[in-house]
């Protein structure tokens, strides 16, 4: 048998397959993508600002603090990358029809949308000595406030534009409590619970009205030290609290999470590398959840 392995098989007319695959790296790409980042201005929403920059989109830095705003705006163009600082409450739709206005003169698009903004708060909490049918309703309401409606709020101004457009994916922040509930953050927990309904009700919604163009997922991170946490897991002498040793004694990676271990999981789910996903929670937890204790 002659195996001429010089000649091709097909005549240089007949059609060429499309490739099954996508080009791996270009499909994480943001490059030319505006992206609001709300919590920009927290701990997590600093790695995830350099981060989502850093792939090439224009980075919306949404929080109330001025200072830490303008550092991060700072920080993004340092590396030659573009943000624009935008203070406002993701409590208040108004703030937020503004701050979509804003972002819309001055870029034109929205391509994406990160609700970090979020987190326990101290007066929200039912310590161990607390009775548990006698704790502030409106602090836990507080809770489920931020983490849950300072989701909603922004999608509906900021996915309005995406939906219009035809195109988006919007990334919420969930937390593991909401898959094994931690003792004491009551509001936090229902709160993050709800945020992952949400995600899915509204995966499901966008799909069946928009089709795969306009998407919705959630991170979900472990335990990574931050300013809305401190209190619970450092004393004041700065050693960990008996609560951060068992968060590290249930994590088989013996650790907590650095926030910039959480990127790569956003980048994912922002770009077109997760396009077929929707209405998923990535855990990003060292193996918390999957761990028995034993
Ligand atoms: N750290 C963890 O271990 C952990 C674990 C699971 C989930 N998470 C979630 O990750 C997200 C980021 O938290 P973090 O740990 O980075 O906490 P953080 O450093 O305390 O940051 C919280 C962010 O939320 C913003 N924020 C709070 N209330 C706001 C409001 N009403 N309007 C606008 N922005 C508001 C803050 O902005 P300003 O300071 O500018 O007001 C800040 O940027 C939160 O959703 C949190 O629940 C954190």
């Amino acid at each position: 048998m002659n195996l001429d392995l010089s000649t091709p098989t097909h005549s240089p007319s007949a059609p060429v397959a499309a490739p099954r695959y996508l080009p791996a790296l270009d499909q994480f790409s943001l490059r030319g993508r505006v992206i609001v980042i709300t919590g920009a201005t927290g701990v997590l929403g600093e790695s995830m600002s350099l981060a989502v920059a850093e792939a090439g989109a224009r980075v919306v830095v949404l929080g109330r603090n001025d200072a830490r705003a303008r550092a991060r705006v700072d920080a993004i163009e340092a590396t030659g990358g573009e943000a624009m600082a935008v203070l406002a409450d993701v409590l208040d739709q108004d703030q937020m029809q503004a701050a979509c206005d804003k972002v819309l003169s001055a870029w034109g698009t929205i391509d994406g949308l990160v609700n970090a903004a979020g987190g326990n708060m101290p007066g929200a909490t039912v310590g161990p000595d607390q009775d548990l049918f006698d704790f502030s309703i409106e602090q836990t309401r507080g809770a489920v406030d931020l983490n849950l409606f300072g989701t909603v709020i922004p999608t509906t101004v900021f996915g309005r534009v995406m939906a219009e457009k035809g195109r988006g994916s919007i990334v919420n922040v969930s937390s593991l409590t909401a898959q094994r509930p931690l003792t004491r953050v009551l509001g936090y927990t229902m709160a993050k619970k709800a945020v992952e309904a949400y995600t899915q009700w509204m995966a499901v919604e966008l799909g069946l009205r928009y089709g795969g163009a306009l998407r919705m997922n959630a991170i979900a991170p472990g335990v990574f030290l931050t300013e809305q946490n401190r209190s619970l897991l450092v004393n004041p002498d700065g050693g960990h609290t008996e609560r951060a040793h068992k968060f590290i004694a249930h994590t088989p990676f013996q650790r907590f999470g650095k926030p910039e271990e959480l990127t790569g999981t956003l980048i994912y789910l922002l770009s077109d590398a997760s396009r077929f996903v929707s209405g998923e929670t990535v855990m990003v937890d060292g193996g918390f959840n999957a761990y028995s204790g034993v």
